[in-house]
């Protein structure tokens, strides 16, 4: 017997997958949704997400891509370590607008074909969207290639719309002098926040009752010990509550408490995380 059948589930209720199933709509979620459909429907050019590891930046793509899907051509890409080259080559390859033959072409080449596509593609009324993944791995050039490729547009519109996800180090490299001119086509620029330790609570209790066992979801005291463990990033919410599942089973426990969640704590090297308080109950600058 396994730790979940222990507790009569069929499947885990905290996996680390980005699976729409499991969606929580969380305000942070509902509020960045809502400014980047904005932003797409008016035509900016080049609209950002940030967000700390963990806090739902890929879930957030994946709840959004049947909304997108219906709007828009949409390239995605989700390794962006790439040369300015292989960027392009990348978002052809994603809107199979390639052949075999053509893998070979230079920069400026590929470039042109982009251009090609949009203004071919451009009757059927539908934009042009590529969605970049891990941002804050893209290599400064490649970033600025995405801008010259934001300048294809028509008397009315821009062609091609650029949405960049990222890690607070985008903003950085963003922030870089080189970048300057891309820094003012950005307008929109949102931040996907932490669950608040209500939200944390609704959310533990939500997955907790998609596979059926939304009494398992533990009382106060016990949540508030995994919000200071966690600080509502949802990642590190799924290992915590996956791992306590698992403590609570070793020792023979129907539900999750204090001690369950210190002994997964324990067992994932995890620490108390600072939060916007200080020690002395100070908020912090
Ligand atoms: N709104 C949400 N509803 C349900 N699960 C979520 C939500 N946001 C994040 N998660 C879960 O948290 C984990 C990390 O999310 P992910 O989107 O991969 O974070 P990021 O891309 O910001 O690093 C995933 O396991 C995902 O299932
Ligand atoms: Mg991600």
């Amino acid at each position: 017997m396994n730790h979940l059948h222990f507790f009569g589930i069929q499947e885990e209720p905290f996996r680390l997958t980005p699976d729409r199933d499991f969606f929580f709509p969380s305000r942070a979620h509902a509020a960045v949704a809502e400014v980047i459909r904005y932003g797409l429907e008016s035509g900016e050019g080049f609209l950002i997400i940030y967000g700390e590891v963990g806090t739902g930046k890929t879930m957030l793509l994946r709840k959004l891509g049947s909304y997108l899907h219906n709007r828009y051509d949409t390239a995605y890409i989700i390794a962006p370590q790439l040369t300015p080259r292989d960027l392009l080559f990348a978002i052809l390859q994603d809107l199979n607008a390639l052949s075999r033959q053509e893998s070979d072409q230079s920069a400026p080449a590929l470039f042109q074909k982009i251009y090609d596509y949009l203004v071919r593609r451009n009757p059927a009324g539908k934009r042009l969207l590529v969605i970049i993944d891990e941002a804050q791995s893209l290599p400064e050039e490649s970033i600025e290639q995405l801008r010259l490729l934001s300048n294809f547009e028509t008397d009315k519109e821009k062609l091609m719309q650029i949405l960049l996800v990222g890690q607070p180090e985008l903003r950085e490299k963003i922030y870089r002098p080189s970048l300057r001119q891309l820094r003012q086509r950005i307008t929109i620029s949102e931040t996907l926040q932490p669950l608040s330790a209500a939200e944390m609570t609704a959310y533990i209790n939500f997955r907790l009752n998609r596979v059926g066992r939304a009494d398992l979801t533990p009382p106060a005291r016990v949540t508030k010990m995994v919000y200071r463990y966690t600080r509502g990033t949802p990642r590190l919410i799924n290992k915590l509550m996956s791992r306590a599942l698992l403590m609570s089973y070793a020792a023979g426990k129907q539900h999750i408490d204090k001690k369950s969640i210190k002994d997964a704590a324990t067992s994932l090297d995890m620490a108390p995380l600072a939060g916007f308080r200080g020690r002395f109950g100070r908020p912090a600058s």
